[in-house]
């Protein structure tokens, strides 16, 4: 596996395969890996010639009280696991060279609508942190195909639109969220678990699923599902951010009328956010 430090190894290494035609997956990534990201790369190699993963802890993305400086970095172990999914090449960006006048002076990219609700309320400037991100890393690689998780489902959502207001010429596809044996959604956050959270966590896709199954079998009274969701996840001592059954598309909250849901829910267990969804089909 190649390694990059800088735009101009990236395009050496690139170089010949772009010669030769080959269609190029890119899957961007903040490290930390864990299968998730792994589902990710394999994806990728399943519908592209070359792989291409960047690793970058995304300063632009976090607020003045979040995690940037407490975020895992485990570079070593991230590149092994890369290294022995074979894995074509690891892009490793430096700020300096991302952000050479810092995160002021750079334009910004605003994804519009898609971005005011959900992740977007509760950590303002979040969005446009990870589309002129992504944007950039985009014009870089210049990728025939990018993998994102539909964990972060509002994420995924969010650079569809940026990719489709932008005519940019990229595809992007959606992969399913990996999940432990419990049912919990993979996640970087979930070492911040103690082994009680750990167990009471699982309870979160438990309840996504039987409230899926409920508006599959006819339910339409989103409002008194969500309540009854709300007040489930309280009992069990989460603090809820949100539990939204939502229009798949637009992410406003779903009419009657809407086919494609996706149910939407953070919750917090002690100092971690947890993050989940379910998407319901009604066709
Ligand atoms: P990060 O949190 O490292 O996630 C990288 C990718 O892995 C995202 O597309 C995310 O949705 C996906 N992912 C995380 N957990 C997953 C799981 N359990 N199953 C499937 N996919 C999963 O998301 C980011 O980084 C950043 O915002 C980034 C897009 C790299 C921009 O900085």
């Amino acid at each position: 596996m190649y390694q990059a430090s800088s735009v101009i190894e990236l395009h050496q290494y690139m170089h010949h395969w772009k010669e030769h035609g080959q269609s190029i997956a890119f899957i961007p990534t903040m490290g930390n890996l864990h299968a998730g990201h792994m589902s990710l790369i394999e994806k990728g190699q399943s519908l592209c010639d070359r792989s291409l993963c960047s690793i970058f802890v995304n300063p632009m993305q976090f607020g003045a009280n979040e995690d940037f400086n407490h975020y895992p970095r485990t570079l070593n172990s991230d590149l092994e696991q890369l290294e022995a999914a074979g894995c074509d090449l690891v892009y490793l960006p430096t700020a300096s060279e991302l952000y050479p006048e810092g995160l002021e002076k750079i334009t910004h990219v605003q994804v519009t609508d898609l971005t005011d609700d959900y992740e977007g309320a509760h950590r303002p400037g979040h969005f446009t942190g990870v589309a002129t991100v992504v944007l950039k890393l985009f014009n870089i690689v210049k990728p025939d195909v990018s993998v994102f998780g539909k964990k972060d489902f509002q994420q995924y959502r969010v650079i569809s639109k940026m990719v489709s207001d932008l005519n940019l010429d990229v595809q992007i596809i959606g992969q399913e969220t990996t999940r432990e044996a419990s049912g919990l959604a993979t996640s970087s956050r979930n070492q911040y678990l103690d082994t009680e959270q750990t167990d009471k966590a699982a309870m979160i896709y438990a309840l996504l699923r039987d409230i899926a199954r409920q508006i599959s079998e006819g339910k339409r009274d989103y409002p008194e599902l969500q309540q009854r969701a709300l007040q489930s996840l309280d009992q069990a001592g989460f603090k809820t951010d949100y539990f939204t059954i939502c229009n798949a598309e637009t992410l406003l909250p779903a009419s009657s009328e809407d086919r494609d849901l996706v149910i939407l829910v953070t919750a917090e267990l002690g100092a971690t956010r947890l993050l989940d969804n379910i998407e319901v089909s009604l066709w």
